[in-house]
């Protein structure tokens, strides 16, 4: 049974995790930071002593996984109701069982009762990311009910720390929030049955550099200690950051308590989302290239060789649901003559889908605007050397369905209650299994009996009144959690089936995004927003948490619809360049002009897409708070080359765009410039060494309102 005093330990990359069993039998972390030497020896374990009557050592002492019980007044990670209404939870080091260098399960019991919690560790010998969950197990006789279950927590030692972390709303997604940790806590959440919009499931604490000198606060770009977190869950979710009273912090995330309980019968258990957590000690900008890494090596679902992202065309902003053949044809012969590799047909192509008033749930070609089903225009674009793509929005319905009118039961509900729609849709109950089953099943037909490379996967509305009365009172917030296992076991299955169908995942933009959907999604929509220059702040929140190559960035019309802002075609395709490229502008208004720029900026593209959407990213000046520039560089994995984007905002005062300090390169080695659009002030040599690039510094010839430059470096021979 216990050994008390043992210390577990987990080394991968530069980041090394300890933890080790305390006096009490309590399961203790005891290190997370920098590598430490594989001699050197962890002290052990020990509760921290009462401090105060009001405050015991099962509070003051923290916890890998705290039991609610006991008091304990700080966030649980665990809180669960016995049938005989007993709330008291303590969970003790049973055993542990090691499964290779890399990989460590621990089980722990509560003191009493046959509750038991099996605790995974693994980390990535590479990057140092750690990958944890819960597996929780009722073995008692009688049914339980869970009603807070953390994936894992995450403790950091005594210091003054600053929290980053990405909140938004529609059209308005990753916006990238710093503040100082304080005392208290801040939650970070979605209440909304899926992942949102308003706060993506990640977060990074930097050590703050203003202890050491000025009193704003300094979270390093690329200086500096940073932990980092990003939960694989679609639904909804919460993470706690909290200030404990001895100045420590710990980050508690995982299922969202709110309106949660997870009944567990006899012989049942409840497996919680992983938390991944990595460690940089070179800033946020550190932390995000190990975790880009990473995704691509371990999340995806082709990693660790995910597939260039082929270059699309989408009509939505141009026709919006007014798709036909003749008119889909028509933008696809214009799409293949610029370099287009994918044309993907958006809304309005299925049932009776005018406009968002009906048709969703109704997944039949609509015979109107394809008399001949989607096979002509199928064969047209293959016929054009491009793959096709369609949109579909599989957990919706319309009550202006043939569906709705044929399964009115099939929603989320409470009987007797109003309906409330969005976007004049309700949500159909994908926990139940009759509704997962019909769903798989039109679209496992759709993809056997059309030719499709890649769907567009959409997911326009939240949550509301999230009834199933379908299965017993006590059972029925199950919905939480079984509607995300379905729509993921659908997505696997579909997968399976049709092994080279590759999905976006795109909720009215970026309302689903996360570690849980990028196992079976491709790419996802950021934004709906696709205005370049609002795309700038977006894709550089964005690239905190997730890899470029996931990016979706359509280059789309000018004056935006949203802002009214009008930019160059060239500026647009720029600022698109930074992720995954596409096109979505009315290729009907294009001149002759447009389609020539546009050809030269997708071959280009192309030519550098590896480096882009692989490599490792540097934001050397971030177009954050109302900053007049900023520029990014992507550096390839082996040091060849490196693709540098900068914007100027609006030039002010005649100053000159600031002095480019490259990063990444091989300082011994030399490398030419080449420009893709723009130039550099005369006198900049043409080729020149990593050590010139990077500590010299490339000065740009980049000045006025809206003005772009795309250049890459390549290593000589
Ligand atoms: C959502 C998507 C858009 C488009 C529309 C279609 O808003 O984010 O890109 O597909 O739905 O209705």
């Amino acid at each position: 049974m216990a050994q008390n005093g043992q210390v577990f330990r987990l080394d991968g990359g530069d980041c090394t995790y300890a933890f080790g069993v305390n006096e009490h039998g309590e399961l203790q972390p005891l290190y997370w930071g920098g590598r430490i030497g594989t001699r050197d020896a962890i002290p052990a374990a020990n509760s921290n002593p009462e401090m105060a009557s009001f405050d015991s050592p099962y509070t003051t002492t923290p916890q890998e996984y705290a039991g609610w019980g006991a008091g304990l007044f700080t966030e649980p990670a665990l809180k669960i109701t016995f049938a005989d209404g007993n709330r008291d939870l303590v969970l003790h080091f049973v055993r542990a069982t090691q499964n290779g260098p890399q990989a460590l399960e621990i089980l722990l019991k509560d003191i009493s009762r046959e509750v038991y919690v099996t605790l995974r560790y693994s980390i990535d010998p590479e990057s140092g990311i750690l990958a944890r969950s819960a597996n929780i197990e009722n073995k008692d006789k009688q049914s339980l009910v869970i009603e807070q279950a953390a994936a894992a927590q995450w403790t950091l030692p005594a210091a003054r720390y600053i929290l980053s972390y990405l909140t938004g709303r529609w059209a308005g997604e990753w916006t990238l929030n710093q503040e100082p940790i304080q005392g208290g806590e801040r939650v970070i959440e979605s209440r909304r049955g899926t992942t949102g919009h308003q706060a993506n499931p990640w977060f990074a604490i930097s050590l703050d550099d203003s202890q050491k000198t000025t009193g704003t606060i300094a979270a390093g770009e690329e200086h500096g200690e940073v932990w980092f977190g990003a939960l694989a869950w679609s639904g909804s979710w919460r993470f706690t950051i909290e200030h404990t009273q001895l100045d420590a912090v710990r980050v508690t995330g995982g299922f969202n308590p709110f309106d949660f309980g997870y009944k567990l019968n006899p012989g049942e258990h409840l497996e919680t989302p992983v938390f991944y957590g990595g460690y940089s000690d070179h800033g946020l900008g550190g932390a995000s290239r190990l975790l880009h890494r990473y995704e691509l090596a371990h999340i995806l679902p082709r990693a660790p060789n995910p597939k260039l992202r082929p270059v699309i065309y989408n009509s939505w902003e141009a026709t919006e649901f007014k798709v036909d053949e003749p008119g889909q044809v028509a933008l696809a012969e214009k799409a293949a003559s610029i370099g287009v590799d994918r044309v993907v047909m958006d809304d309005g192509w299925f049932g009776q889908r005018k406009n968002d008033h009906a048709g969703l749930g109704d997944w039949y070609v609509n015979p109107q605007k394809f008399p001949n089903g989607l096979k002509p225009l199928i064969d047209r674009v293959h016929a054009l050397h491009m793959d096709f793509g369609l949109w579909v929005e599989p957990e919706m319905i319309n009550p202006d369905s043939d569906l709705y009118r044929k399964h009115p039961d099939w929603v989320l509900n409470f009987p007797g209650r109003p309906r409330s729609e969005s976007r004049n849709q309700l949500v159909l109950n994908l926990a139940r299994p009759d509704v997962r089953d019909y769903v798989e099943g039109f679209l496992d037909k759709l993809l056997t009996e059309n030719d499709i490379a890649f769907l567009k996967w959409d997911y326009n509305r939240n949550w509301s009144e999230p009834g199933w009365d379908q299965v017993p009172i006590d059972e029925q917030k199950r919905v939480y959690v079984e509607f995300i296992r379905n729509l993921y076991s659908i997505l696997a299955d579909l997968r399976k089936k049709h092994p080279n169908v590759e999905i976006e995942s795109c909720s009215g933009g970026g309302g689903r995004v996360d570690l849980g959907i990028l196992r079976y999604a491709d790419e996802v929509w950021p934004s709906d927003n696709t205005d370049p220059f609002d795309r700038l702040s977006m894709q550089d929140g964005f690239s905190y948490a997730y890899p470029p190559q996931v990016m979706m960035a359509w280059v789309t019309d000018s004056p935006h619809w949203l802002n009214g802002r009008a930019t160059t075609l060239t500026y647009r395709m720029l600022s698109s360049m930074q992720g995954s490229l596409g096109i979505g502008a009315n290729l009907n208004h294009w001149t002759t002009e447009d389609f020539a720029t546009a050809k030269r900026l997708i071959a280009a593209y192309h030519s550098v897409q590896p480096t882009i959407v692989g490599g490792d990213l540097y934001r050397l000046i971030s177009p954050r708070d109302t900053s007049e520039q900023s520029a990014t560089e992507t550096v390839s994995r082996d040091k060849h080359q490196a693709v540098v984007f900068a914007f100027s905002h609006s030039t002010q005062e005649g100053r000159g765009f600031p002095l480019l300090e490259l990063q990444g390169l091989d300082p011994e080695a030399q490398y030419a410039l080449t420009f893709i659009e723009g130039k550099a002030r005369a006198g900049t040599p043409t080729t020149a060494s990593g050590a010139w690039w990077m500590n010299h510094g490339l000065q740009l010839d980049l000045r006025g309102d809206f003005q772009a430059t795309a250049l890459h470096l390549d290593r000589q021979p």
